[in-house]
């Protein structure tokens, strides 16, 4: 098995916020996260596909397809965006780390799965922190 991991950049701005909780629970829970305008973050994400590599080609998916479907289906839509507010596949959706690696996973598995296999995606919001979704476990 081989693992190919495609790293990208976005900037967004974004607000932890539970519209089911008080301002008083979503600063409790969150904290600063929750200050009412925002505030942004300069993300990196990297998907890691994997899958055997083509006797023919010497590749397991072509970089120029991967870097088009991550660019198209996740990071034009991200990118210099307020999550809470101006993506679609966001709305109605707490925009934590968690979830954010969540929605691009759902974005880009169906298009990756024509090549090879979808492993993981990695947000990172800083440089301390970041999240790895690896799919529903089935
Ligand atoms: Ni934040």
């Amino acid at each position: 098995m081989t693992f190919l991991t495609r790293r990208e950049h976005f900037s967004a701005s974004h607000r932890l916020y539970n519209p089911m909780f008080s301002d008083e629970k979503n600063f409790e829970i969150f904290g600063k996260c929750s200050n009412p305008n925002g505030h942004g973050h300069n993300y990196y994400v990297e998907v890691t596909v994997c899958g055997e590599v083509a006797a023919d080609t010497g590749f397991l998916i072509n970089l120029e397809i991967l870097k088009k479907i991550l660019k198209i289906s996740f990071i034009d839509k991200v990118d210099h965006k307020n999550l809470n507010s101006d993506v679609e596949f966001l709305s109605n959706i707490n925009p934590t780390s968690e979830n954010i690696a969540i929605a691009c996973w759902n974005q880009i598995e169906s298009q990756i799965q024509k090549y090879c296999k979808l492993y993981s995606v990695k947000l990172f919001e800083t440089e301390k922190n970041f999240v790895e979704f690896r799919g529903n476990v089935k």
